[in-house]
């Protein structure tokens, strides 16, 4: 009997599989054995320096800076000391502000040729770099928006490719080693670096960690268009109680495996190279000294066998901060027990001085140093650095191409959200506009933290040619037809009275609220209004004139006192270079907007709530007076068009634990015009042992419709994602009834 096409087809990829995994393996086994035999030959005082990273400036004699970005200098002697004589293993950081490309390569080459030719054992140094938003210390990168407008666009594949980018940018620069994702869960929305985070919920987090990480890391580490991920910070460091970075998180167990630990296990089953650790303290323990979190729970439970690495300078701060060591030896014996790999050290040999006394005293076995450094090497033999330490075989080297632009631009567009729309918008596109408030001159504004310096603050620093939002209206309006007036500034300081002189001539005012932009304990506020100034200037301009504001920054800061003056309020965050022009081009209706809060938007400053909270947050003081009022909802987004959901249906009302859902629903375009929505799934358990949340997020999928068109959309959910971390300190289905939503629909089925 002879074999059909189909089966023929099947054999072969099976063949096919097979054998790209025999090669697999096999390379993995021949990385192994070049990692061992290097092991080998390797002293104490070596291993105690592969397992140090130190700050660029620590071996730097001139520091650039953005008047001057091309003034960086090694010290040569301290380089050479720090390679040859310490035997550092890792660099990272700029010195100061971003460099260009070739200063990247030389740079690189200089400190690899050192490594690879002066050091007795020629081991490459592994350069790590914050590429938070796109390749932001490369001058000529292309910079995206931060992860909460990525995860505003809820579109997977675009936030794949934008991180495929930032992994083929970064590394043309000759840097291997990305430190991102932020996995940290948005949860406390006064954090600073609630914008480096994919929001509040777990679902997203998981599936946009995914994403990040397939693009950064590609299919082959050595290829020139990849980069080790790092997915940061492990664990529970979003959540600080007083709201201020790096300080105390207080979180029950129960709740850091049910919100913050999800994401770093899909890391780790994407196989993430490294992870960060999170610089403050859970429940009284700072994570660098827990060898519950780094080792028990990351790598004998989740399985983790990458490289963890500390944050800046928090061995140090073990002893000199949190105050759980009474000196550095003892710092680090508590930090290398508890299971960290890597030290960012990052100024001095602290680390690995002591490092040597504790093993030459039998305190810590140099075993342990040898499981460190085996995973260093084999990350830096996976990189392909070993063959070429600058750059992989083939450099791609196309750096800020038309089309990563393009990609950001799309980006850009899809990340910005419409809270409210009072029939202004999309405006005609004809009429004078006047642009005032503080984010509408200011690159800063846009671009946010981590861009070409760490607080992003530096507009010297960015490279010419950016748009601020008045240029791009300028571009596309015509400069005769847009007005501008600051109004209100990041001083504190107001010019209302030319604002208002403005405004009299306008046709429309568009007021942009920005706060200034921060990340880390720079970013501590002690309260999340939007500045009082700021507010003052919606106030002044509320006359009855079309009024449409824009809020960009870090986190959700209050504007609830302005919401009901405006008649358009758009939520954009850091939408990186391309804001200005999406803005504009929202306003005016070329594009159907589609972007989704993936927070909740705060309307008082002592109810934070996420969406997910329990039953008893929702019991208000009366009837009138919801416990849960916000002042978005989590997932609120309009479009130019509206869209219904009808004939929702499961595939079965009684379901095991090993089925799955599958669920129907047919999404109706009911506008004039094309548009896209996400259809959001959540679950609801009726009851559980430990009090259920409202509901839960477990799917969505986006799908694009012309007006009057109508489709069924189909989402798979494994009844096991209905699991909740239980009393057994494990994931468990209890059996029983969960509601199954889906907008206003809800069905409803039985778990056996
Ligand atoms: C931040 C990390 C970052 C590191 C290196 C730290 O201050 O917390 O997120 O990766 O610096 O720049």
């Amino acid at each position: 009997m002879g074999i059909s096409p189909h089966s023929l087809i099947r054999r072969l990829s099976f063949l096919l599989a097979a054998l790209l995994l025999t090669a697999l393996s096999s390379a993995e086994e021949e990385i192994e054995n070049q990692v061992s035999s290097l092991l080998r030959r390797m002293t104490l005082e070596e291993k105690a320096g592969q397992m140090t990273q130190l700050t660029l400036g620590a071996v730097s004699s001139s520091e650039a800076s953005s008047e001057n970005p091309e003034a960086h200098e090694f010290d040569t002697d301290k380089l050479r000391h720090a390679l040859i004589n310490k035997h550092v293993g890792s660099i990272l950081n700029v010195h100061n502000v971003a460099f260009s490309i070739k200063q990247w390569n030389e740079l690189l080459s200089e400190i690899q040729t050192v490594a690879t030719k002066e050091t007795r054992l020629k081991i490459p140094i592994l350069y790590g770099i914050d590429s938070v938003h796109g390749a932001n210390y490369v001058r000529e990168g292309t910079l995206f928006p931060h992860n909460l407008g990525l995860a505003a666009t809820r579109n997977r594949l675009l936030v794949e490719r934008c991180h495929a980018v930032t992994a083929l940018e970064t590394r043309s620069a000759g840097i291997p080693w990305n430190f991102g994702p932020s996995l940290d869960i948005g949860r406390q929305p006064l954090w600073s670096r609630y914008v480096e985070t994919f929001g509040e919920d777990v679902y997203i987090t998981r599936v946009m960690a995914e994403a990040a990480i397939r693009g950064l890391q590609g299919s082959s580490l050595s290829s020139p268009k990849s980069v080790a991920a790092t997915a940061k910070h492990f664990l529970a460091y979003s959540l600080p109680a007083s709201g201020h970075d790096r300080t105390q998180t207080l979180l029950p167990e129960h709740d850091l495996r049910e919100y913050f630990l999800p994401p770093f296990t899909t890391a780790i089953e994407q196989g993430v190279q490294a992870i960060m650790v999170n610089s403050g303290e859970v429940n009284g323990i700072p994570v660098h000294a827990s060898h519950e979190m780094l080792s028990k729970l990351l790598r004998e439970e989740l399985k983790f066998d990458g490289v963890i690495v500390s944050d800046w300078e928090d061995v140090k701060k073990l002893h000199n901060l949190h105050r759980v060591a009474p000196d550095l030896k003892e710092a680090v014996r508590i930090a290398v027990h508890a299971g960290i790999d890597m030290c960012m050290a990052p100024y001095d040999f602290h680390f690995s001085n002591n490092l040597i006394k504790l093993v030459e005293e039998g305190i810590l076995p140099e075993s342990r140093l040898d499981e460190s450094v085996r995973r260093i090497l084999r990350m830096k033999f996976s990189l392909g650095l070993f063959d070429n330490p600058v750059l992989p075989a083939s450099t791609a080297g196309e750096i800020g191409s038309e089309e990563a632009h393009e990609t950001s631009l799309q980006a850009a567009r899809e990340s910005l959200v419409l809270l409210k729309n009072e029939g202004v918008l999309p405006l005609e596109r004809k009429g004078q506009i006047l642009l005032t408030g503080p984010g509408c001159r200011s690159l800063a504004a846009l671009h946010g933290s981590w861009s070409y310096t760490w607080q992003g603050t530096d507009e010297a620093a960015y490279p010419e040619g950016l748009e601020t939002i008045l240029q791009s209206f300028n571009n596309g309006h015509g400069r005769e037809n847009v007005l501008w007036a600051r109004g209100a500034q990041w001083d504190g300081s107001t010019d209302f009275d030319y604002a208002m002189n403005k405004a009299r001539n306008a046709d429309v005012v568009v007021c942009v609220l920005a706060e200034k932009p921060s990340t880390e304990t720079p970013g501590n506020i002690p309260d999340l209004s939007m500045p009082d100034n700021q507010l003052r200037l919606v106030r002044r301009l509320a006359t009855g004139k079309p009024l449409i504001l824009i809020v960009l920054g870090n986190r959700p800061r209050l504007i609830t006192e302005i919401a009901g003056h405006c008649h358009a309020i758009i939520y954009a965050g850091h939408p990186g270079p391309h804001g200005g022009k999406a803005l504009y081009e929202l306003l005016t209706g070329q594009f159907n907007p589609s972007g989704r809060l993936p927070f909740t938007y705060p309307r008082h400053p002592n109810s934070l709530l996420t969406y997910d909270h329990k039953h008893s947050d929702s019991v208000g003081p009366d009837k009138e007076t919801p416990g849960f009022n916000p002042l978005y909802e989590f997932g609120h987004g309009l479009s130019y068009t509206s869209f219904t959901f009808s004939d929702l249906k499961l595939n079965s009302s009684t379901l095991t634990k090993e089925d799955d859902i599958i669920l129907s629903v047919k999404v109706t375009n009911t506008g004039s015009r094309r548009g896209k929505e996400t259809v959001e799934v959540f679950t609801r358990d009726l009851f559980a042992s430990i009090t259920p949340s409202v509901k839960r997020l477990r799917a969505f999928r986006q799908v694009e419709l012309e007006a009057g068109e109508a489709k069924n959309v189909t989402l798979k959910i494994p009844v096991k994602e209905l699991a909740y971390h239980g009393l057994e300190n494990a994931p468990v289905i209890e059996p029983g009834e969960f509601d199954v939503m889906v907008g206003k629909l809800t069905e409803r089925i039985r778990v056996k």
